[in-house]
């Protein structure tokens, strides 16, 4: 089997290659660089003893994505990372968001509906925004997005169920992830965020390490047990086996569906009081915090309902929130031996 990963050097791009080279995938990476270095292709090799095929490609560019797809007859699946994913910069640069995550998906989806290759599409529990139900699950309706981050995911889920709908032999799985964190065992892949963290793990690991002063927990008056948000955190290495299902779900025949949305979580959400107090007991550092005010667009809780994954594919995740945690830090530290 030879599956196309795009994006395939970021974050959630790597572990997902890694476990496909392990389970005996052929891999097709392609990834532009902007937000990645290439020095994960040899991080992958050293984890893995396999080298994916890898080419340097911005899927905006569609000649020469009509050209991949003419050299790779052969392609089973796609599994579409590439994509920017910074919610408060999106704000600031929307043109440049609708640009890269829909013309991306564009011109990536012309020759995968065309010749009828599966896609398994990473989206958001973003495109729910306040759920008013919780656990949240797939028929929560989606609401009208708080960033042009949020919106390029709702887009791009409805631009291929059209797709899947007009063309029946073309299938598609969403998958809406929940907040994920942590890093591979071996530290030699992970997160690696360019600039100011705006996620809570890496901002935390960054202020633990010595790089940042002081954590700020955005808000504490939320109608929560403890008064700060509530998330589902799930460990990259458990997102990463839940694209392999996906994968497998997909490709077999006896799957009769062209488009299906599954989210991706624990199931168990976490406030970011619990969050600094796992990191804390698990690792033996202390995180310096304070409170700020809320965040525009935040919202009070998410958590996934996980059934239909596990129903379905049979995947659960498998990771605890202290093992994530631990991971983000030794990952971290790595970081820090090799800066
Ligand atoms: C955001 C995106 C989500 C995306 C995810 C992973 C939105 C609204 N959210 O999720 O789509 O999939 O990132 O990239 O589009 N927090 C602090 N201090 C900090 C940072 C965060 O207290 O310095 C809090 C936040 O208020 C929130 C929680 O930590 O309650 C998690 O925040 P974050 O890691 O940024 O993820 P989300 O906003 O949930």
């Amino acid at each position: 089997m030879k599956i196309l990963v795009t994006g395939g050097l970021g974050y959630i791009g790597s572990h997902v290659t890694v476990l496909l080279l392990e389970s005996g995938v052929e891999v097709l990476s392609i990834d532009n660089l902007e937000n990645s270095n290439i020095e994960v292709l040899d991080r992958i090799k050293e984890i893995t003893g396999k080298t994916p095929v890898f080419e340097l490609l911005d899927l905006k560019d569609k000649d020469r994505t009509q050209d991949l797809f003419k050299k790779n007859t052969d392609i089973d699946g796609v599994i579409h990372f590439a994509a920017y994913k910074a919610v408060g910069e999106s704000i600031l640069k929307p043109i440049e968001y609708y640009k890269n995550n829909i013309g991306g998906l564009l011109n990536l989806l012309e020759p995968l509906s065309k010749f009828n290759i599966p896609l398994i599409f990473s989206s958001s529990c973003t495109v729910y925004g306040q759920a008013l139900k919780l656990p949240i699950d797939e028929s929560s309706p989606v609401q009208t997005a708080t960033s042009p981050y949020g919106s390029t995911k709702q887009i791009g889920e409805q631009i291929i169920k059209d797709c899947c709908q007009v063309n029946k032999d073309f299938k598609s799985i969403i998958l809406r992830y929940f907040n994920p964190i942590g890093a591979h065992p071996t530290s030699k892949i992970g997160e690696d965020p360019k600039g100011i963290p705006q996620n809570l793990v890496p901002f935390l690991t960054q202020v633990v390490i010595g790089k940042r002063l002081t954590l700020e927990v955005f808000g504490k008056d939320y109608n929560t047990p403890d008064g700060t948000c509530i998330r589902d955190y799930i460990h990259v290495m458990d997102l990463a086996q839940a694209h392999i299902e996906s994968i497998y779900y997909l490709i077999s025949s006896n799957q009769n569906f062209s488009y299906e949305t599954f989210n991706v979580g624990t199931g168990k959400g976490s406030s970011v009081l619990q969050v600094i107090k796992a990191f804390e007991k698990t690792t033996g550092e202390s995180v310096p915090y304070k409170f700020s005010k809320p965040r525009t667009g935040d919202t009070t809780s998410a958590y996934a309902d996980v059934r239909k994954i596990e129903n379905k594919m049979g995947w659960k995740a498998k990771y605890s929130l202290e093992a994530a945690l631990q991971s983000a830090w030794n990952w971290e530290k790595e970081i820090d031996k090799n800066s």
